[in-house]
């Protein structure tokens, strides 16, 4: 599968890996549009990146997927990729109390994101030849790591659901591929991981972004670089050991 001549939907494309797939993707000859929620980081990314489209959305706001669907496949109606990339990643500690809302905040944005947004444009993908959709877990979808639990949740959700909708689309001439990053150099590897990432040295985003369209083109359904593939591994070989690895980093205290 070609990654050229493509008009490609990018979740929360306004900084980090995003951003970072939509300048690859526009030097290889495709057109992007990548969504975030900041006015001004949308601005400031079409601005740094020439030819990017940005539109602010909320991949967490069903009214805001189904307002994105109807300006993107009007604007922009060869559309035939979407990356659900958009993520939080926080590091929550279960043993203190927490609001109930916001406690599943990252299901919202990182799981029931992507699952809306695939239901909504697959109308229109399946319209598109040999239309792709992407979807963005994380390594740590293989083993969790401990001290961020309901992220590790989503992600593990996003390979359980990525398999099931790549079996529903068989014969329907849409792709599914997962991407699963290693640790990766962006804002969320570093946030509220100072202390646990500290002296961990994470792939480069341009280094991850040309092994995902090598992987993409060549036609890998699941692509996992670097870590990623000896987390899988070691989920079936050793998964106590892996688990107990993962618990070393941030241990919570109790
Ligand atoms: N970096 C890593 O180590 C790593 C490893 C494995 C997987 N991943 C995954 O890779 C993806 C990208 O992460 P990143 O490292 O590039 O993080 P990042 O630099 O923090 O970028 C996240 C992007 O998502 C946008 N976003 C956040 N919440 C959103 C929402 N509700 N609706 C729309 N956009 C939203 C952000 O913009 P606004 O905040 O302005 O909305 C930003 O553009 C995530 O799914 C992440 O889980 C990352």
């Amino acid at each position: 599968m070609k990654l050229a001549d493509r008009t490609i939907l990018i979740t929360g494309g306004t900084s980090g890996i995003g951003l970072e797939l939509a300048r690859q993707l526009i030097a290889l000859g495709n057109t992007v549009i990548v969504t975030g929620r900041d006015q001004a980081k949308v601005d400031e990314a079409t601005r740094d990146v020439a030819g990017l489209q940005g539109i602010v959305s909320d991949v967490s706001d069903p009214a805001a997927i189904a307002a994105l669907y109807s300006d993107a496949t009007g604007r922009f109606p060869a559309l035939d990729v979407l990356v659900n990339n958009a993520g939080i990643m926080r590091n929550l500690d279960l043993n203190a109390g927490r609001d109930l809302v916001d406690l599943t905040r990252e299901i919202e944005v990182n799981l029931m994101g992507p699952i809306r947004m695939a239901q909504q444009f697959l109308p229109h993908l399946k319209t598109r030849p040999n239309a792709l959709i992407v979807n963005v877990s994380s390594g740590l979808a293989f083993v969790p790591m401990p001290v961020s639990p309901v992220y590790c949740a989503t992600k593990a959700g996003m390979h359980s659901f990525s398999q099931s909708l790549r079996v529903q689309l068989r014969g329907s001439g849409v792709t599914v591929v997962e991407l699963a990053p290693p640790g990766v150099e962006t804002k969320l590897f570093r946030g509220e991981f100072e202390k646990e990432t500290k002296g961990m040295k994470a792939m480069d985003p341009a280094e991850l972004v040309r092994r995902t369209i090598a992987g993409i083109e060549a036609g890998k359904q699941e692509i996992r670089p670097g870590q990623s593939n000896l987390l899988k591994a070691l989920s079936r070989l050793a998964p106590e050991v892996a688990l107990n690895q993962m618990a070393k980093m941030g241990q919570t205290g109790h």
